[in-house]
C-alpha cells in the first residue's frame, strides 16, 4: 500500500483493511497518534488526509493510497501550536492533545472563537475543560496571521 507519509513516499505491507490508526502507530513505528474509543467518538486518533482532518480508527489502509498522510510526528518537535498548548496548559494527561493540534492546524486563516470550537467539535477533552485549548489555538493562529501578513509586505 502505497501513500505519501509525512512528506516521504511510503510503502506499508498491511491488509487493505487494517485500520490507517494501526498502520501508522505499528507498521510505521509513528506512536503520535492516539487510540482513545477506537469508534469515531473522541479525535484522538485524528490525521490530516489530503489536508483534512480524518479519525484514522475509522479508515481502512486502502482509502489513503495514493493520499498524503499527516501526523503529529510531521509537524516536527518545535511547532509553535505545541509549546502554546504547553504554555496555555492546554495539555494535561495529552492522550488527546495530538488529535486537538492536527484538527487545529486544518483551521484557516483569522478563525474565531465559534470557528475553533466547530473546528474540535469532535475532539473530546476530559482534562481541560477545552478554554486553555481554544486559547492556545487562537493564539498560534494570531501569530501565524501576523506572520502572513508581515511577509506579504515585505
Ligand atoms: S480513537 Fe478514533 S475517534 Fe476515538
Ligand atoms: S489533556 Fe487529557 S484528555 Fe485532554
Amino acid at each position: 500500500m502505497k501513500f505519501v507519509l509525512n512528506g516521504a513516499s511510503t510503502d506499508v505491507m498491511a491488509h487493505p483493511m487494517s485500520r490507517l490508526l494501526d498502520v501508522l502507530r505499528e507498521e510505521c513505528g509513528l506512536t503520535g497518534t492516539k487510540e482513545g474509543c477506537g469508534e469515531g467518538e473522541c479525535g484522538a486518533c485524528t490525521v490530516l488526509v489530503n489536508g483534512e482532518p480524518v479519525c484514522s480508527c475509522l479508515i481502512p489502509v486502502a482509502q489513503v493510497e495514493s493520499a498524503d498522510v499527516v501526523t503529529i510526528e510531521g509537524l516536527g518537535d518545535d511547532h509553535p501550536l505545541q509549546h502554546l498548548f504547553m504554555n496555555e496548559i492546554g495539555a494535561q494527561c495529552g492522550i488527546c492533545t495530538p488529535g486537538m493540534i492536527m484538527a487545529a492546524i486544518a483551521l484557516g486563516p483569522s478563525p474565531t472563537l465559534d470557528d475553533v470550537k466547530i473546528a474540535l467539535a469532535g475532539n473530546l477533552c476530559r482534562c481541560t475543560g477545552y478554554s486553555a485549548i481554544y486559547r492556545a489555538v487562537l493564539k498560534w493562529r494570531e501569530m501565524s496571521d501576523v506572520n502572513v501578513s508581515a511577509s506579504a509586505t515585505r
